[in-house]
């Protein structure tokens, strides 16, 4: 445990998170749960949700699953009752949802764009406003999981640096909106984190993690415990006048926007070839791919 957090500081509070059924998010619930929140997992999947909140029993935690998609308002807002209802009020609230693939525009249909726009920055927007009225006032906080591409265009990703960039002025309009209800609103923008499903398909061979880390000031990758960190510091009292900001936790990654041709190399190389049809038999397996939030 990061020696920066000594005590339980978020006990009796419940949090929710989409997304959390693994990656980052998981990271988040679990860092959550360590400290005494309840949390409720929103995800796709059931079987993936109770595994996530299984493990986080076994240490103690308290957690439960929720499903639903965060692109349907309607299950969405069921499923955030449905939690409300189980842990009582809702105090932090954590979009993590997301999705990803490297592809050219040229080898991603309109409906390809529309799946991680959908997925990213409308499931945002509808955890936040669904969310809105289950919170606890004031002292609730939301955050929201951006991204570099959100700053850095990065090609073979449009979709998501496109998406990203919505959900940062998502997080500083509601923050204006909502600061005066005594909500906080944030964005956590993390760079290259190892073990999640985002950088095994962004840099999935030995060469483009080379790459991606000669791109990181500090040299390596970042762990998901660090960026559970700072959503723990966001969430908690030592941030209670922070609003409407979007944090990098990317080792200085975003300093290096000039270098982004590099990255775009890497992601290309890896992907491009792999992706560039986006049709027929290599459609379908992807169709057959794990998908999750
Ligand atoms: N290249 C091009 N297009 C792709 C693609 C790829 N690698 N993967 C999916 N698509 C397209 C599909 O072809 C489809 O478009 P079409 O209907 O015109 O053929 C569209 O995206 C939607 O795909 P679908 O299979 O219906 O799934 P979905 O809408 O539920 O979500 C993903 C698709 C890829 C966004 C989602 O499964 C996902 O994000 N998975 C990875 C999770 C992940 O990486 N999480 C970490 C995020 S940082």
């Amino acid at each position: 445990m990061s020696p920066a957090f000594g005590e339980m500081i978020l006990e009796g509070k419940v949090a929710l998170i989409t997304g959390g059924g693994s990656g980052i998010n998981l990271e988040i619930a679990e860092r959550f749960a360590e400290h005494g929140a309840s949390v409720g997992l929103v995800g796709r999947t059931q079987s993936k949700l109770d595994a996530a909140a299984a493990g986080i029993a076994e240490k103690g935690g308290s957690a439960a699953g929720f499903p639903a998609d965060v692109r349907d308002y309607d299950a969405l807002s069921l499923a955030i009752g449905a939690a409300r209802n189980h842990f009582g009020q809702i105090d932090i609230v954590v979009c993590g949802a997301a999705g990803n693939f490297p592809a050219p525009a040229l080898g991603m249909s309109a409906n390809g764009f529309k799946s991680v726009v959908d997925i990213d920055l409308l499931g945002t927007f509808n955890t936040c406003r669904a969310a809105f009225e289950h919170l606890r006032r004031p002292g609730a906080s939301i955050i929201n999981i951006s991204a570099m591409q959100a700053v850095l265009p990065m090609a073979m990703q449009v979709h998501v640096c496109a998406a990203k960039a919505g959900v940062d002025m998502v997080t500083r309009t509601l923050a204006l909106e909502w600061g005066p209800e005594g909500v906080r609103v944030n964005s956590i923008a993390p760079g290259a984190v190892d073990d999640t499903e985002g950088m095994r398909r962004l840099a999935p061979t030995a060469d483009a993690r080379k790459l991606f880390t000669k791109m990181i000031p500090l040299g390596r990758f970042a762990e998901k415990r660090e960026i559970a960190d700072l959503a723990l510091f966001l969430c908690s009292d030592a941030a209670k006048f922070i609003t409407g900001a979007i944090i990098n936790c990317d080792g200085g990654q975003s300093l290096s926007s000039q270098r982004s041709d590099v990255l775009a190399a890497a992601v290309r190389a890896v992907a491009g070839e792999r992706v560039s049809s986006g049709q027929g038999e290599e459609s379908q397996q992807r169709k057959a791919q794990v998908r999750e939030d």
